[in-house]
């Protein structure tokens, strides 16, 4: 209740991470597409700042999708984290519902070295290097955008639920002709090392592309984005909960994708990209429905884009420029 927030007993988050490190918090704010309709912002609005389509293959569930006004709260320490998202969301109460959260992880191994996302693999590699020339053409806005958002970007996020257990009986090598790379190096498999580009035209002893056309590399090679996706892993869920799922009842027992979907498990990546242009995402995607043999073992069942202002300056507030125009 509002009352409770004002006061002065009100409940003091702050004591939940007494004594701890900040732990490299973060917070990136995002704003929906209908955000600025709704605030009398249009004029405003990000150019390329449209609701995502639904694409082939997609399964989404209308409780993971879309959104206002997103937080992504990141920090080394999850105590840390809860204790900043019950502050942020204390200061909500009134004007604000809660629409979806979701949960994420992601461990550098001890080395540095690039995180593995739940297929094993390493995710990441090939990202453009933050500060260089590269991510900032792919990444930060372009000209073409209103002033205040100079030095935003695009975000889409999208929740891939994995079929761990159709991928767990799928052998090394369909794994790796899946992704176009070889699981535990990461190099592509037409050789080298995990930073290396592919060699599109290498064939293998059988007289193939060493790196499959419908690879997931082959299919996505240089799409400009930086992604900075996080594992999930929401465990066993049973009935009642929004991913249980409705596959069942779409296909008929013995028909070929029967028996993969129903399993009650749920986890995968929180995949999440930014771009200068989420033209680029859609483009990549429709690529992806259309060929890319790592779809049958995925399926996004949450989807939404946002608009992430620039950050905020020393004394000024996130999207402060927003305001003044
Ligand atoms: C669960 C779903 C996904 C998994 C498991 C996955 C996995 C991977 C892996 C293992 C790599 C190679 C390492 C690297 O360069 O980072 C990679 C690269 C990449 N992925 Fe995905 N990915 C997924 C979804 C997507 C989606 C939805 C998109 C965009 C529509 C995407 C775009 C890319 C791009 C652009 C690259 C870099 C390609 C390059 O320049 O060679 N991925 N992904």
């Amino acid at each position: 209740p509002k009352a409770a927030i004002d006061g002065d007993d009100q409940f003091d988050a702050e004591a939940v991470a007494a004594g701890l490190d900040p732990a490299r918090l973060t917070v990136t704010f995002g704003l929906g597409p209908e955000l600025f309709a709704k605030t009398g912002l249009e004029a405003a609005r990000p150019a390329k700042l449209e609701a995502l389509p639904e694409f082939d293959g997609d399964r989404l569930q209308d409780a993971w999708c879309g959104g206002d006004l997103l937080l992504q709260i990141c920090g080394d320490d999850l105590q840390v984290v809860s204790n900043a998202f019950l502050e942020l969301r204390k200061r909500a109460v009134g004007f604000g519902t809660l629409g979806w959260v979701q949960q994420g992880f992601s461990s550098p191994p001890a080395d540095g070295g690039t995180p593995r996302n739940l297929m094993g693999f390493k995710d990441g590699s090939l990202n453009p290097e933050p500060g260089s020339a590269d991510f900032d053409t792919r990444v930060w806005a372009s000209d073409s955008e209103p002033d205040w958002f100079a030095g935003g970007t695009y975000l889409v996020f999208r929740k891939i639920r994995m079929k761990l257990p159709a991928w767990s009986m799928a052998s090394a090598e369909e794994q790796n002709l899946t992704l176009g790379r070889e699981r535990d190096s990461g190099a592509p498999l037409s050789g080298g090392g995990e930073f290396d580009h592919p060699d599109f035209t290498a064939v293998g002893g059988d007289g193939l592309p060493a790196v499959p056309a419908d690879s997931h590399l082959a299919l996505t090679h240089e799409a400009a984005m930086f992604r900075r996706g996080f594992n999930y892993d929401y465990g066993f869920l049973t009935q009642g909960d929004v991913s249980s799922d409705a596959a069942a009842h779409e296909h008929a027992p013995g028909t070929a994708d029967h028996g993969h979907d129903e399993h009650p498990y749920d986890a995968g990546l929180l995949f999440a990209s930014f771009q200068a242009d989420p033209g680029v995402f859609i483009e990549t995607q429709e690529k992806m429905a259309a060929s890319d043999r790592l779809m049958e073992f995925i399926v996004a069942e949450g989807s939404a884009i946002f608009a992430i202002p620039p950050g905020a300056a020393e004394g000024g507030f996130v999207a402060d420029g927003l305001f003044r125009t």
